[in-house]
């Protein structure tokens, strides 16, 4: 079993229609865990060795999140700039996250066509998660390809609906160890391999 720590960043969940409706969706199972940072924190006031602590109890980390600005909302930014102490994530004596993993779960206004180097927004969304991509490596952990939800302004409720039932598919998928992540290291992003887990076909 993996035990996921979803670390999750969103400054004005009133106004969404997308997360709002995701948390509540978590399945409840020991070895998931929920953090709401702007509820834990809404000052900034990281506390490091809480956070130290949820990273040393889990597998698996999510940064779960709107994109905001082609990258995360600031309290994600403030929890790396704070948590992730040279000596303890990184640096030769640095090793208490090698070998866990860290997942992007992000939605996106844009949709999936403009993220393309021919598009509007001129790059991948893996292109544009570059930075967190190598903090993971320098912490030695491996970054798996994003999970995307994509296209958010033009989703019906139906479609979030499935959305919904997706993401809490991927959740229990990924802590019963059943999606193929070796397979997913090459793809643009994890949606494929839950498919694939789902037994269903790619979207063209
Ligand atoms: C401040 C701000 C910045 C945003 N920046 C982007 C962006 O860079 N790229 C993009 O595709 N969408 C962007 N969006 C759209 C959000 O990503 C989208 O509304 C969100 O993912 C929907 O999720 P929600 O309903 O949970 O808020 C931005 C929205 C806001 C409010």
């Amino acid at each position: 079993m993996t035990r996921i720590l979803i670390l999750f960043a969103h400054p004005a969940l009133d106004k969404s229609r997308i997360h709002r409706r995701l948390i509540h969706a978590v399945p409840e199972l020991p070895g998931i865990t929920l953090h709401d940072l702007y509820a834990a924190y809404p000052n900034f006031a990281i506390d490091v060795a809480r956070e130290q602590e949820l990273l040393l109890a889990h597998d698996l980390i999510i940064f779960q999140h709107p994109f905001y600005w082609y990258s995360t909302p600031a309290i994600i930014k403030q929890w790396e700039d704070l948590v992730l102490e040279h000596g303890w994530a990184y640096g030769s004596q640095g090793t208490a996250l090698r070998g866990k993993r860290l997942l992007s779960l992000i939605s996106t206004g844009g949709p999936a066509g403009t993220y393309r180097r021919d598009g509007y927004n001129r790059f991948t969304v893996r292109d544009l998660l570059a930075p967190i991509d190598q903090t993971a490596h320098l912490c030695g952990m491996e970054y798996l390809p994003p999970y995307l939800i994509q296209g958010t302004h033009s989703l019906t409720d139906a479609d979030i609906d499935l959305e919904v039932g997706r993401y809490r598919q991927l959740l229990a998928l990924l802590h019963e160890d059943r999606i193929d992540l070796a397979a997913a290291r090459e793809q643009p992003s994890l949606n494929l391999a839950l498919d694939r887990a789902l037994g269903q076909q790619a979207p063209e």
